[in-house]
């Protein structure tokens, strides 16, 4: 069976209150589009087609209205409610009904990746049916991140959360692909120090089964997080300065459809024909150039 994607979009935003009193974080624009829109791009980019968005009880529906049922992408999406901020890995047991006998990618919903390579990176994870990737990205201060150490093979062989002294300078941005023993690995989980199931400890697993591999993601990648005011300002400025160079948007949904075949251009034309906005001028430029 083909791979699913959780992309998690709950949590408490606490960071970037009181912003988030009444707006999910991760409906908040990156520049030009919702901060979601980013890892959703980048799963797609790996051919993924099948998605589960996972949201708080009171911010579910606001992600329906805004995404659908993704057949205007060729995509599908699933909606599931967690029910408190219980830590990232309890999404396995909330999707349970829905992966079990798949393999699982998992993108935290305020995780942006934009560089060359992106979508042979994700393809190249898909491709491995057995056990477990991560990515490891190279940063100048670690110990706010989970930190990985690999051994010459590419395997991880340990790990740790937010270390005083890291034992590397290899940082795990928050994009994992796991073979279908995720649910059970999961279930094995106990609620941490600070009382959530930690992906954290979804990983050391697979490490402990030695089979966490860790791909590294290279200097010309960007790897940014729209989590706190400074953050996702800056994240939206990267955002800005790439886009206007190049004419070319990141993460524009529409545009990987297309290219990826998974919608055609008739089909964007007429969602396109009398939308207003630079987002939609730019969707029209798409499809005159591919489609
Ligand atoms: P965090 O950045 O760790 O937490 P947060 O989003 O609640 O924000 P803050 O630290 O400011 O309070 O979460 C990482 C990502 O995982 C983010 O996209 C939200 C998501 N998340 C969930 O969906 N459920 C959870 O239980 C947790 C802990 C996080």
């Amino acid at each position: 069976m083909g791979w699913k994607s959780i992309v998690l979009a709950g949590g408490s935003g606490s960071r970037l209150y009181p912003v988030t009193a009444t707006v999910n974080k991760h409906l908040l624009p990156v520049y030009d589009k919702p901060m979601i829109y980013y890892p959703i791009s980048t799963m797609m980019l790996g051919g993924i087609r099948e998605f589960i968005l996972i949201s708080s009880p009171g911010d579910i529906d606001q992600f329906r209205n805004l995404l659908g049922d993704g057949s205007q992408w060729g995509v599908s999406f699933e909606y599931l409610v967690q029910e408190a901020p219980r830590g990232i890995a309890e999404c396995f047991l909330i999707a349970e009904p829905l992966i079990s006998g798949h393999n699982v990618a998992l993108s935290l919903g305020d995780n942006i990746f934009y560089g060359s390579g992106l979508s042979a990176r994700i393809q190249g994870a898909c491709a491995q049916p057995d056990g477990a990737t991560i990515f490891g990205y190279e940063v100048a201060d670690p110990r706010a991140f989970g930190v990985v150490e690999v051994d010459a093979a590419g395997m991880a062989i340990s790990l740790e959360e937010k270390p005083k002294v890291p034992k590397s300078n290899l940082a795990v941005p928050g994009l994992y692909f796991y073979d279908k023993r995720v649910v059970d690995f999961a279930k094995q989980l106990t609620p941490s120090a600070r009382g959530e199931l930690e992906i954290t400890d979804i990983n050391r697993l697979y490490m402990q089964a030695k089979a966490l591999r860790v791909q590294p993601l290279g200097r010309g990648m960007a790897w940014l997080d729209g989590g706190s005011a400074e953050a996702l300002y800056e994240a939206s400025q990267f955002i800005k300065v790439v886009e206007e160079r190049t004419g070319l948007k990141i993460a524009c949904l529409e545009e990987i459809a297309l290219h990826n075949g998974f919608t055609t251009a008739e089909e964007l034309r007429a969602r396109f024909s009398d939308r207003a906005g630079q987002y939609a001028d730019y969707v029209r430029r798409v499809i005159e150039r591919e489609g």
